[in-house]
C-alpha cells in the first residue's frame, strides 16, 4: 500500500510517500523543512510563525515527495498531539487531497508515529506484546502496545518532558536551541559523577515521570556555585572554569545532568518491562537520538531482558518525520480505521491510547 504521510505538530514540515506492507516500509521518497534556524533567535518555538512556515513549505513538498510517482492509496496525517497553528496546516492539506483525489484519510496520533519509526529500519517489525518509551521535546511516556493499533499509556510525565528539560537547562547555559543535542555533546567529555543531581520520581511506584524539580536543581546549582551569567557560551569555556567552582566544568555540569534523566528513565522502563513481558522494547522520539540513552537502555535490556528484542531507530527517524505517520497510518488503513474529510479536525492534546479524535 502507497502511503504518503504528512507531519507538521511542531517545528518539522515533513511528506513523505512510503510502500508500505506487513513484511517492510520502503521509503519511496521524502522531504523535510526544518524551522530549527527561525526559532533559535527566540530560544523555542513560536507557534505563531511555526504555523506560517509549515503553511509555506507543505505543498511545495508534497509537490516534490509526489513528483513522477503514482498517487497514493492512502494519506497519513498528524491530527495531534502538537502546536494547533502546525496541526491545522498539514490536517487541512490532507483533508483537500482526499476530497479532491478520493483518496481515504487516515487520522494519526504523532506518538504512535514515533513508536513506528522503528519500522523504517530494514527488516525490522514490531513484535507484541511490545513496550514503547517515547521521549521528545513534549512528551515522556511509557506505552503498553497489543497491536499496532491498541495502546495503553502506564506513565507519563506530571510536568516538563525530558527533551524539555534538556532544552530549558541548555538555555540557562546560554546553548542554542534546540539544547538536547547540545547537552549530549558536551556531556560526552564530563564525568557523570561531578554532580549528585536529584533522580526524580525514580523510587515512587508507578511509571511517571517529573523532571521540572531536576531542573531547578540544575538552576541552583548554577546560582550555588555563582556562575556570573547564565548567557555565556559556555562551550567556549575552557576545562576547570564554571563559575566559582574551580574544578567542575561545564562538561561535567551536562554529564551529571544527562545521567540523572537517563538513569530515571532506563530505571523506570525496566520496571515497566519487567510487568509487561514485552517480546520488542521501543524507543522513540527526538531523545531517542541521545547517545547515552541509546546505549545504557539497550545494554541493561540485553543484560536483564534477554527476550526482549530493543528497537531503536535511525538517527534521522529519531526527529520528526512523515515516513513514521505513514507507516503508522498504513496499520489504521488495513483495518479501514478512516477519517472523513468533512469531520476531521486536529486535537492539540490527543493522547495516544484514545480511541478517537475531536471531529467537528
Ligand atoms: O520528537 P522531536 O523531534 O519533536 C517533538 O515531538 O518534540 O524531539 C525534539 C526534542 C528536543 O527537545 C531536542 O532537544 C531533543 O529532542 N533531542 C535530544 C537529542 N537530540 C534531540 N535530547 C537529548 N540528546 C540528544 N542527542
Ligand atoms: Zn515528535
Amino acid at each position: 500500500m502507497l502511503v504518503l504521510g504528512i507531519e507538521s505538530s511542531c517545528d518539522d514540515t515533513s511528506v513523505a510517500l512510503v510502500n508500505c506492507s506487513e513484511s517492510g516500509h520502503v521509503v519511496i521518497a521524502e522531504k523535510t523543512a526544518s524551522q530549527i534556524d527561525i526559532h533559535k533567535k527566540y530560544g523555542g518555538v513560536v507557534p505563531e510563525i511555526a504555523g506560517r512556515m509549515h503553511a509555506e513549505k507543505i505543498v511545495p513538498l508534497i509537490e516534490a515527495v509526489l513528483d513522477g510517482q503514482p498517487k497514493p492509496d492512502a494519506i497519513a496525517v498528524t491530527a495531534g498531539p502538537g502546536l494547533v497553528t502546525g496541526l491545522i496546516v498539514g490536517v487541512e492539506a490532507a483533508k483537500t487531497l482526499s476530497f479532491a483525489w478520493s483518496i481515504p484519510l487516515v487520522a494519526v496520533n504523532h506518538l504512535s508515529g514515533h513508536i513506528h519509526s522503528v519500522e523504517l529500519s530494514p527488516q525490522t517489525t514490531i513484535q507484541f506484546p511490545a513496550l514503547a518509551l517515547i521521549v521528545s521535546g513534549g512528551h515522556t511516556e511509557l506505552v503498553h502496545l497489543k497491536s499496532h493499533t491498541d495502546f495503553k499509556i502506564l506513565g507519563s510525565t506530571k510536568d516538563d518532558a525530558a527533551g524539555e528539560c534538556f532544552d530549558k537547562v541548555a538555555k540557562l547555559l546560554g546553548l542554542p536551541y534546540p539544547g538536547g543535542p547540545q547537552i549530549s555533546k558536551l556531556a560526552s567529555e564530563g564525568r557523570t559523577d561531578a554532580i549528585d543531581f536529584p533522580r526524580p520520581m525514580l523510587r515512587e511506584d508507578n511509571f511517571d515521570f517529573s523532571f521540572a524539580g531536576l531542573k531547578t536543581s540544575a538552576l541552583y546549582w548554577m546560582r550555588d556555585n555563582k556562575l556570573a551569567a547564565v548567557s555565556i557560551n559556555a562551550s567556549a569555556l575552557p576545562a576547570g572554569v564554571f563559575g566559582q567552582s574551580k574544578d567542575i566544568t561545564v562538561s561535567d555540569f551536562c554529564a551529571s545532568f544527562e545521567q540523572a534523566i537517563v538513569e530515571v528513565l532506563v530505571a523506570k522502563t525496566l520496571r515497566a518491562a519487567e510487568e509487561i513481558k514485552p517480546a520488542t522494547l521501543i524507543l522513540g522520539g527526538g531523545v531517542a537520538a541521545n547517545k547515552k540513552l541509546r546505549t545504557t537502555l539497550s545494554e541493561a535490556v540485553a543484560a536483564m531482558l534477554p527476550e526482549t528484542k530493543m528497537l531503536i531507530p535511525s538517527l534521522p527517524y529519531c526527529m520528526d518525520n512523515g515516513a513514521m505517520i505513514a507507516v503508522a497510518g498504513f496499520y489504521q488503513a488495513l483495518q479501514k480505521k478512516f477519517s472523513s474529510w468533512e469531520n476531521l479536525s486536529v486535537n492539540p492534546v490527543w493522547h495516544v491510547d484514545e480511541p478517537n479524535i475531536l471531529t467537528r
